[in-house]
């Protein structure tokens, strides 16, 4: 993780920093649009990090995004992004757009020079991530960064989990269960969106959840999946849509078993229709010396087990993570003073800002990015092939950082 007070001074681009504040475009004014809009709104209030300006929200409906960008905080609002960044005065370009979007709008992006924030999957497929990567590789050279928005890691319990895990206080992992459990699709009547087609989701609790998931195992362990097998699952096939009921193409729900490269094994499971689960994101990890829990819904508490103490007395402890001491914490609140879901997308923006000012390279990565998506692309051809084991072709390296 980068240090909580970083000097804000260093390469931006092929432009020196300091010499007018970082201008910022955010593309998508809806569900991430308003939650990294509240974060740039608000990281600068409890963070140091360099100066920037919101300056313009894109939008398709013009009065819509004009509403909204008064609304968040931005300086302007505009209906089409190529012409947005094509401008000068902007540096960080903020994906917020549905994945199908990502490849063309962050290439586009990258080759005019802009940092590019592109919220995750990192698109609908691997031919689209491998472009992304190429192009963040090739920017990455001039000084332009990238970065993924697998905002999880920044809870700071997850953030904690991953440090203890790194420190070796579980010892050697052994096993991951993750599940990400939602069930706003319960209902067979809730209508059509774009999630619910394959040309413009790429698939369903696959890309939109499990890839979370799938991050979580790889980040917390710093381990990279070599093998899957999974089953996807659709018990809604029609939906009503506009013009009459329509094909739903993607997966309700999906399983997976990974093999690590370490030897350690995860099953990952995801549903959009688990009744009653609003937004459990769940991670067990068990080791040779020490075990955590982790929920979601609880972000404030991580759970652990220390396997080293006698056993009269061992049991899984409850950590308030809520500590000047435990990750991101000491720009927030005293103790106990508990953060949110949104917390992490503002730890997020904090952390990018300070990639860019330091000139180093935002984790996670496209190249990251592009490893989950090896994840989602294998589970998915062993789902069609039966549930038969797959490899994954190319093995990535995971940041802890
Ligand atoms: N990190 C998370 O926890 C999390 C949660 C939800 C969604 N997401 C991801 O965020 C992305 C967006 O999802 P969402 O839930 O915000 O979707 P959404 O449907 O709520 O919003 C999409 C936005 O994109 C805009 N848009 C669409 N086409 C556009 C175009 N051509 N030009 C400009 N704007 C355009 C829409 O107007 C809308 O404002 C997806 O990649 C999704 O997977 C991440």
């Amino acid at each position: 993780m980068t240090s909580p007070q970083s000097p804000a001074a260093g390469p931006l681009g092929s432009r020196p920093l300091g010499t007018r504040p970082l201008g910022v475009a955010a593309i998508g004014y809806a569900f991430m649009g308003q939650a990294h809009s509240n974060a740039w709104r608000t990281v600068a209030n409890h963070f140091d990090v360099p100066n920037f300006e919101q300056k313009v929200l894109v939008g398709r409906d013009a009065v819509a995004v004009a509403a909204a960008a008064k609304k968040y905080g931005w300086s302007e609002s505009a209906t089409d992004w190529r012409e947005v960044i094509a401008r000068d005065d902007i540096d960080i370009v903020d994906i917020c757009a549905p994945g199908w979007l990502h490849a063309e709008i962050a290439t586009a992006a990258l080759a005019a020079g802009k940092h590019v924030l592109v919220e995750k999957p990192l698109a609908n497929s691997l031919a689209e991530s491998e472009t992304m990567v190429a192009a963040a590789k090739a920017a990455r050279a001039a000084g332009v960064r990238s970065m993924v928005g697998f905002n999880y890691r920044r809870i700071p319990a997850l953030a904690l989990a991953a440090k203890l895990i790194a420190e070796g206080e579980l010892g050697s992992i052994r096993q991951v269960r993750a599940s990400y459990l939602q069930d706003w699709l319960a209902d067979s009547e809730s209508p059509m969106t774009w999630r619910l087609r394959k040309e413009t989701a790429g698939s369903g609790a696959l890309s939109d959840i499990a890839s979370h998931a799938i991050d979580q195992v790889q980040y917390l362990l710093g381990d990279t999946v070599t093998e899957v097998s999974g089953k996807l699952h659709t018990f809604t096939t029609e939906r009503p849509g506009p013009d009459g009921p329509e094909p739903v193409t993607v997966d309700d729900a999906a399983w997976a078993t990974l093999s690590m490269a370490s030897g350690a094994m995860a099953s990952v499971d995801v549903s959009r229709v688990a009744l009653g689960q609003k937004n459990a994101l769940r991670v067990e990890v068990y080791g040779t010396t020490g075990s955590i829990t982790f929920n979601l819904e609880n972000p404030n508490e991580l759970y652990f087990l220390n396997g080293t103490e006698p056993i009269e007395v061992q049991g899984f402890r409850r950590i308030l993570v809520t500590e000047p001491e435990h990750p991101y914490i000491s720009g927030w609140w005293p103790q106990g003073h508990v953060l949110g879901w949104e917390h992490s997308f503002t730890h997020q923006i904090r952390d990018f800002l300070l990639n860019i000012s330091t000139g180093t390279d935002p984790s996670p990565s496209f190249e990251e990015g592009y490893g989950v998506q090896q994840v989602l692309a294998a589970i998915e051809t062993s789902s069609a092939a039966g549930g038969s084991t797959v490899a994954i072709p190319q093995i990535i390296t995971i940041s802890k950082d």
